[in-house]
């Protein structure tokens, strides 16, 4: 019968014969995917893999570490680490426009990796080993979505981090490209990786750039990692991340509105809780979580991270809501 280690025996035949003892190049985000299919080619060709992950500082809590400590851990990938979170945030300074701060992003996004790139490349030329291919984590339905017709896609900008635009430098290693959502996950836990990465649900590649609505800068970008951080552990804690698809948690960085704590007033911004059920993401609808559970969230948000006063629940499916903010 077919099982998760025979997709990982024949998909490591093929990487090995399509890539030879050429150098490789990949992208990692964070995410499932471009972690598995870099696992995947580190398994396949091991040292000839060298892994790239720009840090654009707009992750949530403990991602960044899982990426550089536990995957390199997991896996004794050679990682290349771009820190680039003051590019990033000079970049978006000023910028409240939805679209514009996606655009920046993925601009900003590109150039840094293509810096990373020349530097890594420089190295390999120098052992004479010159780089020749970029593993991409698509998966099966990105394939099939790609052929049909762009349309409900395209109604915002998406840009997938790790996943960078065909670079004509370099062929193409796509490990995932037979393979659904599901079964990426278990090749994953069957290379070993940390089950936060395996279990990770959707988070858009411009991260919490477009979840602070408003202007991004590091002050809005912490109260909303901590109040993000607090949430994503509750929903953990009640049992409830398989029953969720994901759930945004969104700072509403330009409104304010007048709360009481202990014997004082105050004037903070509201935290939305954004949580969907969904099969595809092209449609969703909010989730009926426990109210037990959304007063552990309430009360934990608005009593630990100052400047947050207020909590409230976004109830719209979609359509005619996106499941993302902006
Ligand atoms: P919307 O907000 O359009 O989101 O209902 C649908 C799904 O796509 C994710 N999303 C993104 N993923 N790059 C990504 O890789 C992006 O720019 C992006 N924008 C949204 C979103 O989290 C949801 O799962």
């Amino acid at each position: 019968s077919w099982t998760t280690g025979n997709i990982v025996e024949e998909q490591v035949a093929r990487i090995r014969a399509q890539v030879g003892s050429s150098r490789v190049i990949c992208g990692l985000s964070g995410g499932v995917d471009s972690a598995v299919a870099a696992a995947l080619v580190q398994r396949a060709v091991g040292d000839q893999l060298t892994c790239v992950f720009v840090d654009h500082g707009l992750l949530r809590e403990g991602e960044a570490e899982q990426v550089e400590r536990d995957f390199v851990a997991a896996t004794g990938v050679n990682l290349y680490v771009a820190n680039e979170q003051e590019r990033f945030l000079s970049a978006l300074a000023g910028v409240s426009d939805p679209e514009t701060k996606r655009k920046i992003i993925g601009r900003e996004f590109i150039r840094a990796f293509e810096e990373a790139e020349r530097a890594i490349m420089a190295k390999a030329e120098a052992e004479g080993e010159p780089i020749r291919f970029l593993v991409q984590g698509t998966l099966y339905p990105d394939v099939v979505e790609s052929g049909g017709g762009e349309g409900a896609a395209n109604i915002k900008s998406h840009h997938n981090v790790g996943g960078l635009p065909e670079d004509m430098k370099f062929e193409l290693v796509e490990p995932l490209r037979a393979l659904f959502k599901d079964e990426v996950r278990a090749v994953g836990a069957e290379l070993g990786l940390p089950a936060e990465i395996v279990g990770r649900q959707p988070f858009p590649g411009p991260g919490l750039g477009i979840r602070i609505v408003g202007e991004v800068n590091q002050e809005r970008l912490d109260l909303l990692r901590r109040a993000d951080a607090i949430a994503r552990a509750e929903l953990t804690a009640a049992g409830l991340d398989d029953e969720v698809w994901q759930m945004p948690v969104v700072l509403l960085a330009d409104v304010r509105s007048v709360g009481v704590q202990g014997d004082g007033r105050t004037y903070g911004h509201p935290i939305v809780l954004r949580p969907v059920s969904s099969e595809d993401a092209m449609t969703a609808d909010w989730s009926r979580l426990p109210y037990d559970l959304l007063a552990r969230i309430s009360n934990r948000i608005t009593n630990e991270v100052d400047g947050i006063n207020r909590v409230v629940l976004d109830v719209t499916s979609k359509p005619p809501g996106t499941i993302e903010w902006e």
